[in-house]
């Protein structure tokens, strides 16, 4: 396994992350323990989580995890988020977020806590300010943030600066169909800054897994934006992702994809409705793309990207 340094945190963290959206709705409590436990086996040490998915049900069975799995509490870097939800905008209920959390996860203490959305109408300062206490309270070893555009991102930086803290890092949607951090300039920002970018939605909700074809597009919400010219116009980049797949003892496109994103410098964040889709993206790591192929795919997405 490889590791990395979460920003400028003492967080090392696996080259590719575990998202738990689904656990407690699509993926049962069994589900995601198997998941849990090939993650720790495989040295997939970075688990991400957050008090809204499944409204606090994926924070309790992660906990549940760690609680049944002693290795678990010594190895497991472990991520959630604070929803700044309109009716809860004092930093004082950011840090009342965080005890409830801990108390579903069954911790003293998380290893990054990160603001899921910005909401503008409270300033960027206030929040960071309740993320610096949250470090002081020693509630949380790091501190992030997500979906922060790149002069957002500069703000947060240097109001936790101001307070000794750093950024450690920004989990925003980033794959080859979603090249927006790149365009932004974000991504450079926070290589500029030392702070990690952390991709999620890595193969575009399944879309570069290849297994979805104009004959065979995603069932519930996905297939409206996901549809049948969606997927017409996206097969030249599957077809590269295969070609260069099999350049590399048969690698899927979806391992390709989140291998793309590491090459990139992010840590993708892939979730898994099964236990054989948490292997094979857990096979995204050891070994890398060459830069003739990182070129190769940049310019493959760019071109069906544009093809509006
Ligand atoms: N910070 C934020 O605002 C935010 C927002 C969204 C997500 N996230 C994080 O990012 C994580 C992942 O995001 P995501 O679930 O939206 O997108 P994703 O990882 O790009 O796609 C996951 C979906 O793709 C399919 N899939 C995954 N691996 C597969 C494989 N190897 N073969 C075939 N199909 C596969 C599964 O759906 P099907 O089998 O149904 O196709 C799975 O639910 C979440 O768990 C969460 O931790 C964060």
């Amino acid at each position: 396994m490889e590791y990395r340094r979460l920003g400028i945190s003492d967080l090392s963290v696996s080259a590719v992350c575990l998202g738990t959206m689904t656990y407690g709705q699509q993926n049962s409590e069994a589900e995601a323990h198997a998941q849990l436990d090939l993650a720790l086996a495989r040295g997939i040490n970075f688990i991400d989580t957050a008090e809204m998915y499944g409204r606090g049900r994926s924070e309790r069975l992660v906990g549940q995890f760690m609680a049944e799995t002693p290795a678990a509490r010594a190895q497991v870097v472990l991520a959630t988020k604070f929803a700044p939800l309109p009716w809860r905008l004092s930093p004082g209920r950011l840090l009342h977020a965080l005890r409830e959390s801990l108390n579903r996860l069954g911790l003293s203490r998380v290893d990054l806590y990160q603001i899921h959305f910005p909401y503008t109408p409270v300033a960027i300062e206030t929040w960071m300010n309740a993320l610096a206490d949250a470090v002081e309270a020693d509630l949380t070893r790091a501190v992030g943030v997500s979906n922060f555009s790149p002069s957002q991102t500069i703000r947060a930086h240097a109001a936790l600066a101001r307070r000794g803290v750093p950024l450690a890092s920004n989990q925003v949607e980033y794959s080859l169909l979603e090249r927006e951090p790149e365009a932004s300039g974000l991504v450079k920002v926070c290589a500029d800054l030392g702070v990690t970018v952390i991709a999620y939605s890595p193969i575009a909700k399944g879309m570069l897994t290849g297994k979805y074809t104009p004959d065979n597009i995603p069932p519930g919400m996905r297939r409206r934006m996901y549809n049948r010219d969606y997927l017409i116009k996206i097969q030249p980049l599957i077809d590269v992702l295969r070609e260069i797949g099999q350049t590399h003892s048969d690698k899927s496109p979806s391992q390709v994809s989140l291998n793309w994103l590491i090459c990139k410098g992010a840590v993708p964040i892939p979730g898994a409705k099964n236990l054989r889709q948490a292997q094979e993206n857990f096979g995204a790591v050891g070994w890398r793309l060459t830069d003739d192929e990182v070129a190769r795919l940049d310019e493959t997405s760019k071109r069906v990207m544009s093809n509006e």
